[in-house]
């Protein structure tokens, strides 16, 4: 191999290798969202979701659905409890997400709001208590008591009770329980236990061990909330952010999108909270340091599902600025509202503190701007009617921004040809980044590792948004994170590392999935209650993502074999700020490769390389709760003799060499 050192090409983007978020198998709620209450305040269209009555129940009436001063007029639902004669052990068990996860000795804030009824209730008992297997409604009536208090001084009037509850053992699948003292009626809503272990302490902050995970990736972007829960599977259940923002315990629950996902339940099981919303994705972005890169609606439904359409003129009712709830029946939204809501969520992320919507940032605590610089128009969308809205939406936020970066929607891929009609048309309108998603087998991830040579290097980049070996076919809940799967991505990433002046972004997607509740495979990292491990996907980009270099460096191999010939697979960059080459290799075969890298022109070469090596003899290897690393990188220090550096490639291995040189 020759690594040209002396012919730099062009510089590696901050955003080469980056996160894509989607709230699919229990990502935000249950997962990176780490309030421990599902459906804390009974305004799903099933109130009592996740909640269920116990001994003593039939004293109890369920809930009420009141027009009597409830807590807020987005939050007018909430749980009734009435006893006619006082019941020790009568009450509600909330579930959790498929339990709740406590550790021996954290501390859980507990907060509630109530408010005595007729009777003389004299206060509520909160019991966090191990469940029984299963932990669903089928759950037994009680288990060890983790810990528990009083709440008392009730009024007649709403009032927020706050408590921290510190738990006297572990458990994964722990439960909430909630019993009155004394009979009557109390009224009771927005129920929540959310560990005060959050990463950075934040108050509505998210589970410490997944954000290290990410923030160990060293990530050039954050691209969220997905995926196709963007488009929603109609209109009215479309991703809104203005929905997100505020106060916590106002924002209006949907169904997830996913949740038809899930064979084995027909109740919507799945749903999102918004707890994990806008502001949090834009503060979580900023904690990982990456860029923050928005994906919004573009006026259509998911194209898999309904493909429903905003009417592309005519004003929606309430004018552009209205921002209609997804709980209105009569949400009929034209394009105007998309784009608006698009120029909105500018001046949200970057906008002054006189700025209407930038004053909603400030007084959620964020005086600085969040300096948005890229915002996605479209998820995975396609064809004529994708572009007579593309169009439009574009023009407006350039009109306003003319420096925002647009992430336009290219569609799936693997199957389509690079340069179809709407990428044409894309490139014709100056598209700053076109989105492409491919899922395919790992064969075609080596096969196609030359998918953009020869694409122009003027014009329309490329984001990779979406990318996973699929082992055995795509949506398969049979696909597994095997090391076949993972290598395969390596060797294909050679080739957006050497064309990195055409692609300057790529993330694998999904990110998270629940070993207990997920709806598609693979995902690159997985998660327990408790735990969470990486893949040997995750593994792979992280050592991309952590070993990017500054400056493409072009790559020739002998008798002008082509990458990937012989299933050697190469990139190399250069790293201006450490003063290293880095040289990234793919041996996919069962044998060890000695390969001689000859830096060529390369200057004050150092004595001693750091290579960094992800390997396994076995292709269908997989990581797992069991063992985390049992497919990991290892490091190992190499000689550096002479410009001709010798390294041996261990089997089926994927290897990161930093070698001390300058170019
Ligand atoms: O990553 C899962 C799904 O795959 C995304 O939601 C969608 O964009 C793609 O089809």
């Amino acid at each position: 191999l020759t690594v040209q050192v002396n012919k730099p090409g062009a510089p590696i983007q901050k955003t080469m290798y980056g996160l894509f978020f989607e709230d699919i198998n229990f990502a935000a709620d249950g997962g990176l969202y780490p309030e421990l209450v599902k459906n804390k305040s009974f305004e799903l269209d099933e109130h009592l979701l996740g909640w269920r009555g116990i001994r003593g129940a039939a004293a109890l009436t369920t809930y009420t659905v009141s027009s009597q001063q409830p807590i807020s007029a987005t939050n007018n639902h909430f749980l009734r409890m009435t006893a006619a004669t006082a019941s020790p052990d009568a009450g509600f068990i909330n579930e959790g997400f498929r339990g709740m996860g406590v550790k021996q000795g954290g501390e859980y804030t507990f907060s509630v709001y109530l408010r005595q009824g007729p009777g003389s209730v004299s206060g509520l008992n909160v019991i966090l208590e191990e469940g029984r297997a299963g932990n669903g409604p089928e759950a037994g009536p009680s288990g060890k008591v983790l810990a528990q208090t009083t709440i008392t001084g009730l009024t007649s009037a709403w009032k927020k009770y706050s408590v921290v509850l510190k738990s006297s053992g572990t458990a994964e699948r722990a439960r909430l329980k909630l019993t009155m003292e004394g009979a009557g009626t109390l009224d009771i809503d927005v129920v929540s236990l959310f560990p005060k272990d959050t990463y950075k302490n934040r108050e509505n902050g998210l589970r410490t061990d997944l954000v290290q995970l990410l923030k160990d990736m060293n990530p050039g972007f954050l691209r969220f909330p997905g995926g196709c829960i963007v488009e929603g599977r109609n209109l009215t259940e479309r991703y809104q952010w203005k929905e997100t923002i505020g106060d916590v315990a106002s924002r209006v629950p949907l169904v997830n999108r996913w949740n038809m996902e899930f064979k084995h339940r027909s109740t919507p099981d799945y749903y999102q909270s918004f707890g994990l919303g806008f502001f949090e994705y834009f503060q979580l972005s900023e904690d990982i340091g990456a860029e923050p890169v928005p994906i919004l609606n573009v006026g259509m439904a998911c194209q898999f599902n309904s493909a429903e359409l905003a009417p592309i003129s005519g004003v929606a009712a309430g004018g552009p600025n209205a921002s209609s709830s997804h709980n209105h029946e009569d949400d009929d939204p034209t394009l105007e509202t998309f784009i608006q809501d698009a120029l909105d969520l500018i001046e949200f992320a970057n906008g002054p503190a006189s700025s209407p919507w930038g004053a909603k940032r400030v007084a959620m605590g964020h005086a600085a701007p969040f300096n948005l610089k890229y915002i996605g128009i479209g998820n995975e969308q396609w064809g004529p009617q994708y572009l007579e809205r593309y169009e439009p939406f574009m023009k407006a936020v350039k009109a306003k921004y003319p420096k925002m970066n647009i992430v336009s929607s290219a569609g799936p891929s693997p199957d389509g040809e690079l340069f179809d009609k709407a990428t044409q048309r894309l490139r014709e309108l100056n598209a700053e980044v076109i989105d492409e998603h491919y899922y395919a087998k790992p064969e075609w991830f080596r096969q196609n590792v030359g998918r953009y040579d020869s694409y122009p290097t003027t014009g329309s980049k490329i984001f990779a948004g979406e990318y996973a070996a699929q082992s055995v076919a795509i949506g398969s809940p049979d696909n597994k994170n095997s090391w076949d799967c993972a290598i395969s991505e390596a060797a294909f990433m050679t080739g957006l590392e050497r064309n990195a002046d055409k692609v300057v972004m790529a993330s694998y997607a999904p990110l998270f999935a629940h070993v207990d509740a997920w709806q598609w495979t693979p995902d690159m990292i997985w998660f327990d209650n408790l735990k969470a491990y990486g893949t040997p996907n995750y593994y792979v980009q992280k050592m991309y993502s952590t070993n990017p270099g500054t400056t493409m460096l072009p790559v020739q191999r002998g008798g002008n074999a082509k990458n990937g010939e012989d299933n050697l697979f190469s990139s190399a960059t250069a790293d201006d700020k450490t003063g290293e080459i880095i040289v990234k290799l793919v041996n996919y075969s069962t044998a060890a490769r000695p390969v001689t890298i000859n830096l060529q022109g390369v200057k004050k070469l150092g004595k001693t390389g750091k290579a960094t090596i992800l390997a396994s003899n076995d292709l269908n290897a997989v990581n797992s709760l069991e063992q985390p690393m049992n497919v990991a990188p290892k490091d190992e220090s190499f000689k550096v003799k002479s410009s001709n550096v010798t390294y041996t490639l261990a089997p089926n291995s994927f290897t990161v060499l930093r070698i001390p040189g300058k170019r």
